[in-house]
């Protein structure tokens, strides 16, 4: 019972919104000048939101509100009883996806606010359950983008809500405000800029989702104003509901969304042109981690499995994985990776001569690695990886982890004569001396590179910092800023003598 009571409260995104949260925003939406006639709540709940607008807004003339739950209605009812006789009020039992929208909004007069709280579920998180909360097909049919939205593998349900209600809101003198993931405000302007979706302004206020609903999610405020004025391409930024706490600026410039615009301007001189020579990598990609990966333990090996195996030397590599990158000093490494090939494609079957051991090891345990599902490995050898090249072998590195919220690089040369490795987690930059790698780290340790750098991440993602990020800083650029262009001098002479640069 307590089970099903759980798969329908994941199913439904059912987090009602504390009465003091939903009084706070509506109070910033007060702050900001938002007088609506007409307030909308579509996915109602206890009416938290239907309650806090009724209160804050003295220019509302009429109250909607929807939600699945009929258990919820008749306490949302009860709330706004006291508003009952100066405003016309209507809660509703219904589905958001197949409830007629367009028929509600056209009902109600400018200007609308849409406010609430959507579900914060994704349409796999749904899957996974055996859940049905989804938009169907057939709603969306002249919907191109939202079309777009359903064919992605995984969505937010709150997603596609925000981006339906926006587009019935064309047109008209309206705010959307919704308490949403920070990734899914993101998605949404950029979804609204491109496709010139009439924004007069945008904010994303951020709140503290533990505090408030327990659930550890990057979340926020998000509140778009839809109107007849020439539409601003940026959207403010505030570290918390107060208007004092403004951050940054983001912004929609040449088809993507930057996260902060005053840094893109004060260093876009530094983006990297078509020919930079210097390239960053991902570590290796195995998916196999309890055979690929061991831990030393004396002179023997122990892998995922918790086997004690003796192996050869020769396919072993010191590794590091993200959690190495970013926490603390690197002053030993216990963990190895059993690296089969030196480039993508290569042969495996030279290992049964080279080291008989590990080949028998991969033999053992062949059926966990030909069960890797990625369709990378299909008609490719048996046991291969990717991610590896010439650049894996080179003993000098600088490298970052693209998962932890901190922009940390390291120098990282051999250990114990052998060049280090690093999982996928990772990405790094493949050096051909002790002195280019030095250098490297320094000009990459600078302010100008974080501050580049940061113009572009965003930190709420699940790896805030990818390689399209690493490879827009021009490192030749960076490195003549410094006044180092011994650098760019020695790339240049490498070009010019043909002699393969190995990155
Ligand atoms: C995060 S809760 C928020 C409730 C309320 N808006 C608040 O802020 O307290 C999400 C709400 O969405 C409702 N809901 C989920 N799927 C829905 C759907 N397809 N149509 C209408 N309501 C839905 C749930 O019943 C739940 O009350």
């Amino acid at each position: 019972m307590e089970k099903l009571k759980n798969k329908k409260k994941i199913e439904l995104g059912d987090w009602q919104t504390p009465p003091d949260l939903a009084i706070k925003t509506c109070q910033i939406l007060l702050e900001t000048g938002i007088c609506p006639a007409s307030i909308i709540e579509p996915t109602c709940g206890k009416g938290s939101f239907v309650l806090a607008a009724l209160e804050t807004f003295q220019s509302a003339k009429c109250c909607f509100g929807l939600d699945i739950s009929d258990k919820y209605l008749a306490e949302t009812i009860k709330k706004i009883q006291p508003f009952q006789n100066c405003i016309t009020t209507s809660i509703t039992q219904g589905d958001f996806f197949s409830f007629s929208w367009e028929k509600q909004i056209a009902s109600m007069p400018d200007p609308v606010l849409v406010i609430g709280n959507p579900p914060w579920v994704t349409n796999s998180g749904i899957g996974s359950i055996g859940g049905r909360n989804l938009p169907k097909k057939s709603n969306f049919q002249n919907m191109k983008g939202l079309d777009a939205i359903t064919g992605k593998s995984n969505f937010d349900i709150s997603e596609w809500m925000i981006i339906s209600m926006l587009d019935y809101l064309k047109g008209r003198d309206a705010c959307l405000a919704m308490l949403c993931k920070t990734a899914v405000a993101r998605k949404v302007l950029l979804y609204g800029w491109k496709n010139q979706m009439p924004f007069e302004w945008c904010s994303i206020y951020k709140i503290n989702a533990q505090q408030y609903f327990d659930v550890a999610v990057d979340a926020c405020f998000f509140v778009v104003k839809l109107g007849q004025r020439t539409p601003a391409l940026h959207c403010k930024i505030y570290s918390d509901l107060n208007h004092n706490s403004f951050e940054h600026l983001a912004a929609f410039k040449k088809n993507r969304l930057i996260p902060d615009i005053a840094l893109y301007e004060k260093w876009k001189h530094l983006i990297a042109d078509k020919d930079e020579p210097f390239k960053w990598r991902s570590g290796i990609k195995h998916d196999c981690a309890k055979i690929m990966e061991l831990r030393k333990e004396n002179n023997c090996f122990r892998n995922g499995l918790g086997e004690r195996v003796e192996l050869e030397d020769e396919y072993l590599f010191p590794m590091l994985k993200s959690s190495d990158l970013a926490n603390g000093e690197i002053t030993s490494i216990n963990r190895y990776m059993l690296v089969p090939q030196h480039f993508v494609g290569q042969q495996t079957g030279i290992i049964k001569h080279n080291s008989p051991k590990t080949w028998d090891y991969l033999q053992r345990h062949s059926d966990l690695l030909d069960r890797r599902t990625s369709v990378i490995y299909r008609n490719n050898p048996q046991f291969s990886i990717f991610g590896v090249g010439d650049y894996t072998f080179t003993d000098w590195k600088v490298a970052i982890s693209g998962f932890y919220k901190n922009i940390r690089f390291r120098l990282i040369g051999p250990y114990e004569g052998k060049p280090v490795v690093f999982d996928d987690t990772c990405y790094f930059l493949s050096c051909r001396s002790k002195e280019e790698a030095s250098l490297l780290y320094e000009i990459l340790s600078s302010q100008a590179a974080e501050e580049f750098f940061s113009a572009y991440i965003w930190w709420d993602s699940k790896r805030p910092i990818t390689l399209e990020i690493l490879n827009m800083l021009s490192l030749v650029k960076l490195a003549d800023f410094y006044g180092k262009s011994a650098l760019i001098e020695n790339v240049h002479q490498d070009k010019e003598s043909h002699q393969l640069i190995m990155f």
